[in-house]
């Protein structure tokens, strides 16, 4: 059984549609999407920014109340207490989120934020917890001198390890990584990417991983999934997906990923034009009426695609 098994999510917000009007008409921002993740896995999710990534990862942690769908974890049904909008936390899904820089509060000290959920979830003697907290800064490399220090005496990099640190507190099975990397520069991502598949090796972690950078998820994900205005556009292994892309949408993600050698930069720009060809002589095949997704079909394995006229039927 999957670890994580997600079904049909949808999330959706009732604002106001106009000032005169008292109907509430829904955004739909996240719209039936169904995925799993395995044990020790990770998985990609990838959308250009309001796409609904997330808003899934918050629905998952209990940020987000679920508008309907179902959401199993660890062989636990977590459905209705994310029905009921309360926030409930389990403590086997750790989240890192998007920025290092604003999700560490800036009047805490590293001693204190590090063991928040230690706090929240634990009993332990401020000995113990000292202690705890010093090993898990040293596994993810910040020096034990530390804990008595403010955020925003460490760079961006140190501040996004301390956030694994505390992700990590209460060895969770599930780690929801929200664009983990995006706030931080190159040399530095790489940095924490690593450590973050150095630290998944170590506690057999599955991760969701969180991005708009194709690059980022083919070098993390196992599986991936593609989002465009709240549904699939498609779904599949890394190697399914880039190898063999069949949406339209996923086809320009990938023709939109950086080349080094100048001779395959001209490739690509011819790439791109035929893809953006097809995207208006083609593009009913690809959106419905108003301009979203069809459900998905299946292409092969684990590949699905959102397309009309692919797949077995
Ligand atoms: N609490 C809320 N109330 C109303 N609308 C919301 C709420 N939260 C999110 N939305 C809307 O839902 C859509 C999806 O937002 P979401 O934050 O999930 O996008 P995203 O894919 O994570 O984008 P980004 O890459 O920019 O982070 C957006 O249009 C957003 O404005
Ligand atoms: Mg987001």
């Amino acid at each position: 059984m999957a670890l994580l098994d997600i079904k049909d999510l949808k999330v959706h917000f009732y604002g106001r549609s106009g000032l005169l009007s008292r109907k509430r008409k829904p955004f739909k921002a996240v719209d039936g999407i169904s995925f799993c993740i395995e044990e020790g896995q990770t998985y990609g999710l990838v959308g250009e920014s309001g796409s609904g990534k997330t808003t899934t990862g918050r629905a998952i942690i209990g940020l987000n109340p679920l508008t309907s769908g179902n959401i199993t974890f660890n062989g636990r049904d977590l459905t209705m207490e994310r029905r009921r909008g309360k926030i409930t936390f389990d403590r086997n899904i750790g989240m890192i989120f998007q920025d290092p820089y604003s999700s560490l509060n800036p009047k805490k000290r590293v001693l204190d934020i590090v063991a928040e959920p230690l706090r929240n979830f634990e009993r332990l003697s401020p000995k113990e917890e000292l202690a705890k907290v010093q090993q898990l800064l040293a596994q993810v490399g910040i020096s034990a001198d530390s804990i008595y220090k403010y955020p925003h005496e460490f760079s961006g990099g140190q501040r996004q390890r301390i956030g694994i640190a505390r992700a990590i507190a209460l060895k969770p099975k599930l780690i929801i990584a929200d664009e983990p990397v995006s706030a931080l520069d190159l040399s530095v991502q790489a940095q924490v990417l690593n450590f973050m598949k150095d630290i998944q090796k170590e506690l057999n972690l599955s991760y969701l991983f969180i991005s708009h950078d194709l690059g980022i998820i083919k070098h993390m994900c196992d599986q991936i999934g593609i989002m465009y205005r709240g549904r699939y556009v498609e779904q599949g292994s890394s190697d399914e997906l880039f190898s063999n892309p069949q949406h339209i949408y996923t086809k320009r993600l990938l023709s939109a990923i950086p080349v080094k050698e100048p001779s395959e930069r001209e490739k690509r720009a011819r790439e791109r034009e035929a893809i953006a060809e097809e995207f208006q002589t083609s593009y009913h095949r690809y959106f419905d009426q108003e301009g979203l997704a069809y459900p998905l079909q299946h292409i092969a394995g684990t590949h699905y695609a959102a397309a009309q006229g692919t797949g077995g039927r």
